[in-house]
C-alpha cells in the first residue's frame, strides 16, 4: 500500500499549515521523500534549536510566513498556491502555555480553523481539494477511564488546550454537516493523536525536550507528573497515518469524508513518564532527573487512552513502532545531534528506515 499511498502524493501540491513545528517539519520531510510538491504556511520559527532548521526543511518546500488568524493574507496565498492536498497542524500547541495565554491558545486554534473552513467552503467548485485537520486525542472528556476514548465519544477538555481542540472537532463537524457534505469537491477528515515523541522536538514543557536541554544545560529536569500515562508514538507513525488519512479521504470518500480518527498505539499500551525517563536513559547515558511535585502545578489529565481500532478498520493504518522502537529511534536522533547538529541526512536516513516497516 505504501507504493500507492507514495504515488497519490507524487506532483501533487502539498501544503502544510505549521510547516515549522515539530509534526510539520517530520511531514514536510516526508511529502518531500513521496515527490510531491510541498508548500508550507506558518507564523515562525517555534524554537530554537528546531528541527525544521537542523534538519534544513527550509529547502524541501515553498515557505510562507504569516498569521492564519489574518483571513485575507491567509486566502490569499492559499489560492495563489491552489493546493491539492492540506494538513492543518497550525496550532497553539503547548497545555502549559495555554494556562498562561488563553487567548492566544483559543484565538490561533478556533479563528486560524475557521479561516481555513471558511476558504474550503468558497473555493471554487471546480477544485477538488483533501483535506487532513489535526486536533488531538486531548479533545475527549477525560473521565479517567481506563478503555481507550473511541471517536464517538463525549468531547470536552479540562484545560484551555485541550478545550479548544474539542470546539475545533465541533467547529469541523458543523463546517462538515452544513457545507461540505454537500460540496463535491471538498474532502475532510480529522485526526486525533496522542503524546508524540521523537527527534527535533525542542517544546517548552515536553518531557523529553526539557530532559535533553537540561543535559545540554548540565542541569537537573524536575519532573512534575512522574505518573501519568501517556499514548506515546513516535512522530513518525502519526505522520505516516496522516499521509494515509489524506489517501483514503481520496480513495474512498464515502467512508473516509467528515470523519475523526484516532491516531495511538494499536494495542492501547500506555506508560508512565518515569517509565519513559528510565527507558531514554538506557540510550543517552548520564540523563538527571529529579521527582519534584510542584505545588500550584496546573492540572493535566493523568490517564489518557485512545482506541485506534476505527483507524486500523477503516485506512488499514496502525502503529509501526513499539514503544521501546520510538524511544530508541528518539534517543538515536538527539545522540547524533549532540555530535554534529547538521541533521539532514540522518532525519531522512530515519524516514527511509520507517518505510521498510511498511508493506
Ligand atoms: N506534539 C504532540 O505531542 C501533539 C500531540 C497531539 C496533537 N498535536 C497537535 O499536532 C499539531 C502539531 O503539533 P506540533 O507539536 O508540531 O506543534 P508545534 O508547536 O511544534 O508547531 C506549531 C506550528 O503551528 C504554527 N503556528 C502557530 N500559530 C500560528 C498562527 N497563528 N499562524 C500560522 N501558523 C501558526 C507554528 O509556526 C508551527 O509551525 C498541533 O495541532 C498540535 O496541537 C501535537
Amino acid at each position: 500500500m505504501i507504493n500507492l499511498v507514495q504515488k497519490f502524493y507524487k506532483n501533487k501540491k502539498v501544503l502544510i499549515l505549521g510547516h515549522t513545528g515539530f509534526k510539520g517539519s517530520w511531514l514536510t520531510a516526508v511529502m518531500s521523500d513521496f515527490g510531491a510538491k510541498v508548500y508550507g504556511i506558518s507564523n515562525g520559527i517555534v524554537s530554537n534549536p528546531s528541527n525544521y532548521e537542523v534538519s534544513k526543511i527550509n529547502s524541501l518546500s515553498k515557505n510562507y510566513y504569516i498569521d492564519i488568524r489574518n483571513f485575507k493574507k491567509f486566502k490569499n496565498i492559499f489560492k495563489k498556491i491552489n493546493p491539492d492536498v492540506v494538513f492543518h497542524l497550525a496550532a497553539q500547541s503547548l497545555v502549559r502555555k495555554s494556562y498562561d495565554d488563553p487567548y492566544e491558545t483559543w484565538s490561533t486554534n478556533i479563528l486560524g480553523t475557521l479561516n481555513f473552513l471558511e476558504i474550503l467552503k468558497t473555493y471554487s467548485e471546480k477544485k477538488k481539494i483533501i483535506s487532513v485537520i489535526i486536533t488531538s486525542d486531548k479533545c475527549y472528556k477525560n473521565v479517567n477511564k481506563k478503555q481507550g476514548y473511541k471517536e464517538d465519544e463525549i468531547l470536552g477538555g479540562f484545560e484551555p488546550y485541550g478545550a479548544s481542540k474539542a470546539s475545533v472537532e465541533i467547529l469541523f463537524h458543523s463546517y462538515y454537516q452544513s457545507f461540505f457534505k454537500i460540496k463535491k469537491n471538498i474532502f475532510t477528515a480529522t485526526a486525533r493523536a496522542g503524546n508524540v515523541i521523537g527527534g527535533g522536538d525542542w517544546s517548552k514543557d515536553r518531557i523529553l525536550p526539557d530532559l535533553i536541554k537540561t543535559h545540554i544545560n548540565k542541569k537537573i529536569l524536575k519532573v512534575r507528573n512522574p505518573d501519568s500515562t501517556r499514548p506515546w508514538q513516535h512522530v513518525l507513525d502519526p505522520v505516516f497515518g496522516y499521509a494515509y488519512l489524506g489517501f483514503n479521504l481520496n480513495k474512498k470518500p464515502n467512508l473516509i469524508n467528515g470523519q475523526s480518527f484516532n491516531f495511538g498505539p494499536y494495542k492501547q499500551k500506555n506508560y508512565s513518564v518515569n517509565r519513559l525517563l528510565l527507558e531514554i536513559n538506557k540510550h543517552i547515558p548520564k540523563l538527571k532527573w529529579k521527582i519534584k511535585i510542584l505545588k500550584n502545578s496546573f492540572h493535566e489529565a493523568s490517564l489518557l487512552n485512545l482506541n485506534a481500532k476505527k483507524t486500523y478498520k477503516n485506512l488499514k493504518w496502525s502503529n509501526k513502532l513499539n514503544f521501546k522502537q520510538s524511544v530508541l529511534l528518539t534517543a538515536n536522533w538527539y545522540n547524533i545531534y549532540l555530535k554534529s547538529k547538521n541533521m539532514k541526512n540522518f532525519t531522512f536516513s530515519q524516514i527511509q528506515n520507517y518505510k521498510k516497516n511498511l508493506k
